[in-house]
């Protein structure tokens, strides 16, 4: 399947529903040049520095989190509904344990340098620009630190969109 480069503009889908119902993959790029993903609920696409970008939360412990410390480039994939086994897998089990990529059997399409899921109907690939960490003392509803019994707060990444591909 031939993929067809849009400009983040003419994305039609909502991203209240892509992000949020039908998840995403995050994928990035282990040291051995391998790569590994991840199924992400939460994030935004906006306009920031008068660039169209994405913003991602990875918390510490996962192993993307550190991935993502070291990569440049990153990637974020959208499926069928008839992947949500596969993305259930990928939300669960680390890259640390298996190669989670190789156990779905999904390919990779490699542009702008950067890996995406095959796969995928949409796909971004996404360049950092920034990053932050959630802090406990910027909650002004305090009510959602329900989300952080464990302290590990997120770490936002806002990064430039690079490229849009679409089937
Ligand atoms: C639907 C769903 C959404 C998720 N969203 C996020 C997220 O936005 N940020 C995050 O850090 N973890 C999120 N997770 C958890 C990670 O996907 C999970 O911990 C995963 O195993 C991490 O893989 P890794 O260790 O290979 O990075 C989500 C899991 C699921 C099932």
């Amino acid at each position: 399947m031939e993929f067809k480069k849009i400009t983040p503009d003419k994305i039609l889908e909502n991203s209240f529903d892509l992000i949020g119902k039908t998840w995403m993959l995050v994928t990035t790029q282990k040291p051995d040049g391998s790569y590994n993903t991840m199924t992400a609920s939460w994030g935004g696409t906006g306009v920031l520095w008068g660039k169209n970008v994405v913003f991602v939360f990875i918390r510490p412990q996962r192993y993307t989190y550190e991935l993502m410390e070291n990569c440049q480039n990153f990637s974020l994939s959208f499926l069928e509904e008839s992947f949500r086994e596969k993305l259930g897998f990928c939300g669960k089990v680390s890259g640390r344990d298996k190669d989670k990529i190789k156990e779905c059997g999904f390919n990779l399409h490699i542009e702008n340098e950067t890996a995406f899921i095959e796969e995928g109907f949409l796909s971004l690939t996404c360049k950092k620009l920034y990053f932050g960490d959630i802090q406990q003392s910027g909650f002004i509803d305090e009510e959602l630190l329900k989300n952080y019994t464990q302290k590990d707060y997120h770490r936002m990444y806002v990064a430039e969109i690079t490229g849009v591909y679409k089937k």
